[in-house]
């Protein structure tokens, strides 16, 4: 079907991603309309002259998505809400999003008292969660690259920065987050941040400030965020997240009209946002004129499929991106970033000329320049493949040594959330899993008060700083620790 546009480059390779950016950019620009039916895959395999398994393979990535829509007998058409380039208009009596009234009666926040921490040092076998490797930062090239800003950079750029960021970074992560994670981003619409905490923090005060006193926040949630998001101001309505991940349903009860959700590999249980749900966030978010802040957490890995695009590039009106290199890197970095609507991005921009004057530029550019090179993407394919023979490892391992235990969640990330066998004391396998060495962290802090009680015990498993036979071992250890607890 010549009417679709679509040029393939051959040579590049690729080509069902190729074909899904075609298709993204078509829904986007409104050359194709919602509800439009897409050529069967069969037929379009043959226009493009490629297998139809290509075809099939962009089609699956649109739907998952939420550009498109396949149900049985109906073909594949255009959703009805992925016209990103349309701002929603504004629904009467509201004249700026996302302001709002304060929302009473919502959940109570999370008890006090549930400090995130961190692991005690010392470990033998440290699977605290949250770091990646950090022994394979790639230190040589990071040192070229900061070598060949040092070399190149005119003295003008060491003066006070744009707050905003460095204008060449900010121009290589548009073009990268287009790229890799199909997200609807301009260099004018992202803001360098001191990681995800520092854009989440600025953006909740912010949106309190707007009147929005109430977040909604997945259930359970990283207990990082719980100090911060306290601290900003908000109360918090915690909403069940299940196979699918976020309750939308159960959101929309809240009152809330901004959400903190984590589509790509939910923090902590793993799972990853359904198609149905994204559809459904959105269309939420419209209904309420709210906002959808997305942590783009573990994105970079998943190692079933290509990634999901970010939910931001299906509505860059409703969605705030939030990502770092805290995973891809190192935490150390401080670099994270933000992209959002031109408003809400020159609020955070202002915020940063009037609190901190910028971050530190040198590191700027020498990110710019590990994207630029193709250094950023060499990295992450090869940490995927570490990462994702360690998952396996740590799978195997449990399996054979909790066979009573139950792994959730994708294959993705670098974290594995595990239900322990009914009957266990989530705390004591805590304990005694440190005494015996391993550093694990349990899952009820991350719970919300109501339901952490409920909740059945488990452990959250950082697996990317272990090769694969300390993996083995700890997954041994944590089955001895089980089995004496449960006979003694
Ligand atoms: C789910 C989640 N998102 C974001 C962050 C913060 O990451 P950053 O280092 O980018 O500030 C954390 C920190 O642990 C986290 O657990």
């Amino acid at each position: 079907m010549t009417d679709l546009h679509l040029p393939l480059d051959r040579a590049a390779g690729r080509l069902a991603a190729q074909i899904a950016a075609g298709l993204r950019a078509a829904v986007r620009s409104g050359r194709l309309a919602a509800g439009t039916r897409l050529p069967s895959s069969r037929d379009l395999s043959r226009d493009l002259d490629v297998s139809r398994g290509v075809v099939v393979a962009a089609y699956e990535q649109l739907v998952a998505e939420g550009f498109l829509l396949s149900r049985r007998g109906d073909g594949t058409r255009v959703a009805p809400l992925a016209r990103p380039d349309e701002p929603a208009p504004p629904r009467a009596g509201t004249e700026r999003p996302p302001g709002s009234p304060d929302p009473s009666g919502g959940p109570s926040g999370h008890p006090s008292g549930l400090s995130p921490g961190g692991p005690p040092g010392g470990f033998h076998l440290d699977l605290w969660p949250g770091a990646p490797d950090l022994a394979a930062f790639p230190r040589g090239r990071w040192l070229t690259a900061v070598r060949a800003v040092l070399r190149t950079l005119p003295n003008e750029a060491l003066a006070y920065p744009d707050p905003g960021g460095a204008g060449a970074l900010r121009a290589e992560l548009a073009g990268y987050l287009r790229r890799v994670r199909a997200a609807h981003a301009g260099a004018g619409q992202i803001v360098i941040m001191n990681g995800v905490a520092q854009g989440l923090s600025v953006l909740v005060r912010q949106l309190a400030g707007d009147g929005h006193r109430l977040l909604a926040v997945e259930d359970p949630t990283s207990d990082r965020q719980f100090p911060m998001l306290d601290a900003a101001g908000v109360r918090l309505a915690h909403v069940p997240v299940d196979s699918e991940g976020l309750d939308v349903a159960a959101l929309a009860r809240t009152g809330a009209r901004a959400v903190l959700v984590t589509p790509a590999h939910q923090y902590p249980t793993g799972v990853v946002l359904s198609p149905a749900r994204r559809a459904a966030l959105i269309a939420w978010a419209r209904d309420v004129d709210g906002l959808v802040l997305e942590d783009d957490y573990d994105a970079e890995f998943r190692y079933d499929r290509e990634p999901v695009g970010c939910l931001q590039g299906v509505d860059p009106e409703r969605v705030v991106l939030l990502g770092s290199v805290s995973k891809s890197l190192a935490p150390a970095l401080r670099l994270g970033w933000v992209v959002a609507p031109p408003g809400v991005a020159e609020r955070l921009r202002a915020h940063r000329s009037r609190t901190d004057l910028g971050g530190p530029v040198l590191e700027q550019y020498a990110l710019a320049e590990f994207l630029a090179s193709g250094t950023y993407d060499r990295h992450l394919r090869q940490m995927r493949r570490q990462y994702r023979s360690r998952r396996d490892a740590l799978a195997e391992a449990l399996r054979a040594h909790i066979p009573d235990a139950v792994v959730h969640g994708v294959a993705a990330g670098i974290h594995l959330y595990v239900e322990l066998p009914p009957g266990c004391d989530e705390r004591r396998v805590v304990t005694d899993a440190a005494k015996a060495g391993v550093a694990v962290a349990g899952a009820a802090p991350m719970w919300s008060g109501a339901r952490s009680a409920h909740a059945p015990p488990a452990l959250v498993l950082g697996y990317a700083r272990l090769g694969e036979a300390r993996l083995a071992q700890a997954a041994e250890l944590l089955g001895t620790v089980i089995t004496h607890r449960a006979q003694g």
